[in-house]
């Protein structure tokens, strides 16, 4: 997608950081925006904001874990807009620090249901819709730098976003026959209010493992004082779109990392010579089976 003129953005996490950042640039490029996101009041003033500067923009309080609400939310998107987003972007997110070891179910459930499971409830509400819709679309979800590596101290979170990185790389290949693109970006630090995320964790999660208090917020927004601004950010994922790119992590001190961590895994892989004979066997069996699955599929879904 190269103009995003009339387009229709659905922002999950609208109201603040990254998601606010694509409000503006995406408003900014002439598309209506839906900020979409749980805290009510935060809501109100970011459509304020985005209205004020002459875009088009409508605001529904959403808990993205709500797949009842999810629903309604995308058919008050059709009333006040007057069709299905052609732009989706997950990007509510939410994360809290500590030992694995010290994890709770709670913890998981709480940083895996928002992190994973609103993204999830987002593909499954608005994938169906965007396909009907017969228009060529979008989506961007927000992963992290942390869905590519493990982390010691943001285990569940990096859990969640290696998911939502591996669903984007699935989506990607099926839906490219319906004219919708889907990237995944990873970033590393953005200038946000991330660090206040374990404000709004609810109750009903139960005891946490991990600390988090005053202290450990003020700590947190130390590194994301120096983050990237969301609106460049934005402008990044913009270019991304454009260029129709799987992957977009505009970080250039991620490369050598990165690199390390996937050179490790390649080089755990033994060369060809090692098993020529089964490495033959076994790869034509997959591709034997996927191209009479690949009959079988288009046959029901008549093509
Ligand atoms: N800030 C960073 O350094 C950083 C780095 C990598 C990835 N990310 C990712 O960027 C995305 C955006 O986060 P941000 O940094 O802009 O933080 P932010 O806190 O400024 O914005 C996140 C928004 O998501 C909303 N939200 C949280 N839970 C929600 C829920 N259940 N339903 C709907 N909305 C919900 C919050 O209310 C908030 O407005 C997240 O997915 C985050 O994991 C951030």
């Amino acid at each position: 997608m190269k103009d995003f003129k009339n387009q229709i953005a659905f922002i999950t996490g609208g109201a603040s950081g990254a998601g606010y950042g694509q409000a503006e640039v995406f408003g900014r490029a002439g598309a209506k925006i839906v900020i979409a996101d749980v805290r009510a009041p935060a809501v109100q003033k970011a459509v304020a904001d985005i209205k004020g500067m002459g875009i088009a923009a409508h605001g529904i309080v959403l808990d993205v874990t709500d797949r009842e609400a999810y629903a309604k939310a995308a058919d008050e998107v059709e009333a006040v807009f007057g069709g299905a987003p052609t732009l989706l972007f997950n990007t509510a997110g939410v994360n809290s620090f500590g030992p694995v070891e010290n994890t709770t179910y709670g913890d998981f459930d709480w940083l895996i249901g928002v992190n994973l499971g609103g993204v999830i409830n987002g593909m499954v509400t608005f994938v169906p819709r965007m396909i009907k819709a017969k228009k060529a679309g979008h989506i961007v979800t927000v992963s992290s730098l942390g869905g590519l590596m493990g982390s010691a101290l943001a285990a569940p979170y990096s859990a969640a976003k290696a998911a939502v990185v591996n669903l984007m790389e699935s989506y990607r290949q099926s839906l490219a026959k319906f004219d919708i693109g889907v990237s995944v970006v990873c970033p590393a630090n953005i200038k946000t209010n991330i660090a206040e995320a374990t404000r709004i964790r609810p109750k009903s999660f139960g005891e946490s493992g991990y600390v988090a208090n005053d202290e450990t917020i003020a700590s947190l927004h130390s590194i994301h004082i120096h983050g990237m601004e969301p609106v460049e950010l934005a402008n990044h994922i913009k270019r991304g779109i454009e260029d129709n790119k799987l992957y977009i992590i505009p970080y250039p001190e991620a490369k050598e990392g990165l690199k390390k961590h996937f050179d490790e895994i390649v080089d755990s892989v033994p060369p060809m010579e090692s098993d020529p004979e089964g490495a033959k066997k076994r790869t034509e069996a997959l591709q034997n089976w996927a191209s009479s699955r690949a009959r079988v599929f288009n046959k029901e879904q008549g093509r």
